[in-house]
């Protein structure tokens, strides 16, 4: 099957899939819908990157597979567990690998590029990718890494800037507000370091976990989208300022900038 097929039959398989989701379990029809709307902005996002990077359309298509299928394991991961928290339940990345096997999605498709795909899929939640790769998968998972951040950032903003929010634990994790911020996870981002989930011990901490993510970005397409939409701003502006929220943001906004400014990819 070609490639471009391929991704057009995974499209309507996702809306029947989740829509079985819906069916069984209404009262997840929220969380369902926010990571439906995730995976198909990822897609966009990745398309985005693929096109400012000028790579060949196939790999293009290749890319936006990654993103569609990406987390198609949360759906069965929030019935059965209902929660999105790995740490509590299952690796979501390697359920979306189960699921597309089970559903033998990438059946028919030539064996390179199906194991590019599991690849990325598998590897895009980890904290961060093996040494050794083959430079395709390597690619590929930068790929997903950079475009599902850029959305999830989206996703979070959206919900820490909306006054009449509902508490929704699968963003939060259940974690405490908190005051300040953990000194470990301050000093990691204030350092260039991507903050550890296992640092993280109340919702600041998230926040601050969130903007270190830019230093886990990798094309300048990423930098860019960030720096355009403003999110390390946004996020910024729903902590508390105190110097060492300051000193962070600080640091975290010059790496950006120089980031963007480099030349090359
Ligand atoms: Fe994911």
């Amino acid at each position: 099957m070609e490639l471009y097929d391929k991704l057009q039959y995974c499209k309507s398989f996702f809306e029947e899939y989740i829509a079985s989701f819906e069916v069984r379990d209404p009262g997840h029809i929220k969380n369902f819908a926010i990571k439906k709307g995730h995976s198909y902005r990822v897609v966009e996002i990745i398309e985005y990157i693929s096109r400012k990077l000028g790579i060949e359309e196939e790999e293009l298509v290749l890319a936006s597979l990654i993103a569609l299928l990406h987390d198609i394991g949360r759906f069965p991961q929030l019935v059965k567990y209902n929660t999105f928290n790995d740490e509590t339940s299952v690796d979501h990345a390697w359920l979306s690998v189960e699921v597309i096997k089970e559903q033998g999605l990438l059946d028919e498709l030539d064996e390179k590029l199906a194991g590019t795909v599991y690849t990325a899929i598998s590897l895009h939640n980890k904290f961060e990718l093996p040494n050794k790769m083959e430079e395709n998968h390597k690619f590929f998972s930068k790929l997903i890494r950079d475009a599902d951040k850029i959305d999830i950032l989206k996703v979070i903003i959206d919900y820490y800037e909306n006054k009449n929010r509902i508490p929704n634990h699968t963003l939060t994790w259940e974690l405490p507000v908190g005051e300040g911020i953990s000194e470990k996870v301050a000093k990691a981002a204030i350092n260039g370091e991507l903050v550890s989930k296992e640092l993280v011990k109340t919702q600041n901490d998230i926040k601050v976990m969130q903007m270190s993510w830019v230093y886990d970005l990798h094309f300048k397409p990423s930098f860019q989208l960030i720096s355009e939409k403003r999110y390390i701003d946004k996020i910024y502006n729903t902590l508390p300022k105190r110097d060492d929220v300051i000193e962070i943001y600080r640091s975290i906004k010059i790496y950006l900038e120089n980031q963007f400014m480099k030349q090359g990819i």
